[in-house]
């Protein structure tokens, strides 16, 4: 199945000469509207980008591309497995993300107490804060270590709990449903690749997507159906927020706006996004854009009231923005974003920390947003190697 907007890959081995050999490995990243895959291969302490691939979900469950879907274990299986197919995919190991929205994410503060009783009072405090029973959900937590001096990896989060020192403490605590780990073990194993690890999303985008700064940034995901918005210190997420908008939400407001199929407004939104084109009178061109600034507006100002209360509760200035996923992408963004938010702006380019072809740089920093979550799956593994 092929999809000319919706899937996206490139077959890298033999242009490198790769085998896919035995240290090859895969990121999964299911979001809502489209599925991405990337395989990395280890080499003299590179990532050797192989393959990658994307694949809009939409058309396994009746709707087009670029609309957010909710599809069985199996027809997500089947998706996959099309996706690995046309992406020429060889390894079948990997991590799989999880969503943000499937999980729970809250900075705890206990007092200055030993490993033991932390670990005894977690859960008892991790009640407050988590609508089911506990017994339903895996919880995983660590000490947000508290020296300015000491800088912390995404990576290294994921390892345990620093020794805390000082009278107070924090602690970040996770929490997924078990149904959700569940849910995705079947759809890997369906689809033939073994699960090596489950990662929140947030924590895969970290790494391929921010350096190991001091400074708190905003890290902005716009996906299909939601954005997320995370703050992150010292590479330590220290806020969440999910807005219930997207992408998706700005190709229908311009398919109305302009009286157009959801599938031209998704083709124009990406084509040509906030910048003027030939092919619209100069009215046309207005109203696309106003249409689009329309959902980008409210999220923008989103943007600027997280980065303000941020800013006043801890008394740091959080002077940089971050711009993930596939709706940063959209064509002229990066010009708004800088006259619209109080902040540096970026778009995440997560493939520069990989090794690929120099002809395929264009096409991989337009395309990068998009597998900022698979590229730091895959990170996380070859570091582990
Ligand atoms: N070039 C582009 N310009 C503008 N928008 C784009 C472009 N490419 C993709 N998008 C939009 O990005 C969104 C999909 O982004 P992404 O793939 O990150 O979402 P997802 O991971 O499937 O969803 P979510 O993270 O919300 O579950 C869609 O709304 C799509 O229209
Ligand atoms: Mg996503």
């Amino acid at each position: 199945m092929a999809f000319s907007l919706g899937s996206i890959t490139r077959r890298l081995s033999s242009a490198l000469g790769g085998s896919g050999g035995e240290e090859s490995v895969l990121g999964v990243d299911i979001g809502s509207a489209s599925a991405k895959i990337v395989q990395l291969r280890a080499s003299r302490g590179s990532a050797i980008l192989e393959t990658y691939g994307e694949i809009a979900l939409g058309p396994y469950g009746k709707q087009p591309i670029g609309k957010a879907v909710k599809l069985s274990p199996e027809k997500t299986a089947e998706a996959l497995i099309d996706l690995m197919k046309e992406a020429n995919v060889t390894a079948r190991t990997g991590g799989i993300s999880i969503p943000f929205s499937s999980s729970l994410i809250s900075v705890l503060s206990f007092p200055k107490v030993d490993q033991d009783a932390l670990k005894r009072m977690i859960p008892i405090e991790a009640r407050k804060y988590i609508p089911v029973p506990v017994s339903e959900v895996t919880l995983d937590w660590f000490v947000i270590p508290q020296d300015e001096g000491e800088e912390k990896s995404a990576f290294d989060r994921v390892q345990g709990p620093p020794p805390a020192r000082q009278s107070g403490q924090e602690v970040l605590l996770v929490a997924i449903h078990n149904d959700t780990v569940n849910s995705y073990q079947t759809i890997m194993e369906t689809a033939g690749i073994h699960v090596e690890f489950y990662e929140i999303e947030i924590f895969s985008t970290i790494r391929s997507s921010l350096s190991h700064g001091i400074a708190p940034i905003l890290v902005v995901d716009l996906g299909a159906a939601t954005t997320k918005m995370y703050i992150v210190e010292r590479g330590i997420v220290r806020l969440t927020h999910l807005v219930t908008s997207g992408g998706q939400h700005m190709t229908e407001l311009l398919a109305r706006t302009l009286n157009w199929e959801f599938e031209k407004a998704e083709r124009v939104k990406r084509e040509q996004g906030l910048e003027a084109s030939a092919a619209y009178s100069t009215d046309e061109n207005d109203r696309i854009k106003t249409a689009l600034l329309s959902t980008l507006g409210r999220l923008f100002s989103e943007i600027n009231r997280v980065l303000l209360s941020y800013g006043q509760r801890y008394n740091k200035n959080v002077s940089h923005v971050v711009f993930t996923g596939g709706g940063a992408s959209l064509p002229g963004l990066p010009e708004h974003a800088k006259s619209t938010l109080n902040a540096e702006v970026t778009i995440a380019d997560p493939f520069a920390r990989t090794d690929a072809p120099a002809f395929l740089g264009d096409v991989l920093r337009t395309i990068g947003p998009g597998f900022a979550v698979s590229v730091g799956l895959v990170l996380r593994k070859l570091k582990q190697a």
